[in-house]
């Protein structure tokens, strides 16, 4: 049976209980209005080892700018708890604002990667990954799980929230699972709701270059900023806006200083706006 939780003691309460018969706790962060990419959360958390599931569904204020979609953003409680109750999950978690920020509190710190935080996403969302830490650390504080679970399209807010958890000594597994795409390879967001026919037709282009420069870096081991340039100017052409196409470092996202072509290694990621919407995307090399 799902067990809905709005409350933090109730849920602590929960899981102390699981945690008293060894059930092994996975965590499935998200901001709702769930689709496949979700779901493959929850089954790869449960291949990870985890006996039981929470999965929360929170929109965080802290981590959209004041220009940005936090109004708008999809809200789907309802259609969320259906298809969680039909995955057999056990527990979501839906606190609201005041649960997590409290009325009286003060700034809060987290943990903090400078370079990182200011870098890819983060050049054009001041303070966005202030607020995924942020939340990140206190829904975790709260859950207490053994893993939690993030996928691969947010990639930057992975290796920052990796970061965090080994500096601040956090004993969670993150694990990171594969991106989950539509038939064309347009990465399953939310955000791909607000797209109207000739955008959505158009937001496959993105992981089209993604490709398509990847394959030319890994055979070339040569230019890859050029290949880049290349790819950034047809986007442009195509009224896509490139905030940025970079190739980095895939264990901590450093710039790439002297190219080789390994398997794994690398990552090439890029960010676009069609229209107001903003959409990512990564392939690992
Ligand atoms: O990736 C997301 O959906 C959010 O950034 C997260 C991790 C749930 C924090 O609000």
């Amino acid at each position: 049976m799902l067990i809905v939780s709005e409350n933090l003691s109730d849920l602590r309460a929960e899981v102390l209980s699981w945690k008293q018969n060894n059930e092994v706790v996975g965590f499935v962060p998200t901001m709702g209005n769930l689709h496949e990419g979700h779901l493959s959360l929850i089954s790869k958390i449960r291949r990870c080892g985890a006996t039981k599931t929470i999965v929360s569904i929170y929109v965080n204020p802290k981590q959209f700018g004041p220009e940005e979609d936090y109004s708008k953003y999809p809200r789907t409680l309802d259609e969320d708890i259906k298809l969680l109750k039909k995955l057999n999950v056990d527990c979501v978690f839906c606190p609201s604002d005041k649960e997590i920020y409290p009325p009286n509190e003060k700034n809060l710190i987290t943990t903090n990667n400078p370079s990182l935080m200011n870098e890819l996403c983060g050049r054009q969302r001041p303070g966005h990954f202030y607020g995924v830490l942020l939340v990140v650390n206190k829904l975790m504080n709260i859950v207490r799980p053994d893993i939690a679970i993030f996928g691969q399209k947010d990639y930057q807010q992975y290796i920052l929230i990796k970061d965090m958890v080994q500096q601040l000594f956090t004993s969670i597994d993150i694990v990171l699972a594969p991106i989950i795409r539509e038939n064309d390879g347009l990465a399953m967001s939310s955000r791909n709701s607000y797209l109207n026919p000739d955008q959505r037709s158009k937001a496959v282009y993105l992981y089209e270059s993604l490709v398509r420069a990847s394959k030319k870096i890994y055979k070339n081991a040569g230019d890859y900023m050029s290949i880049l340039d290349t790819e950034i100017e047809r986007l442009n052409k195509d009224d896509l806006n490139v905030d940025y196409l970079e190739l980095r470092k895939t264990d901590n996202l450093s710039n790439v200083e002297d190219y080789k072509n390994i398997s794994g290694q690398y990552i090439l990621l890029g960010a676009i706006r069609l229209g107001e919407t903003r959409l990512i995307d990564n392939i690992i090399l």
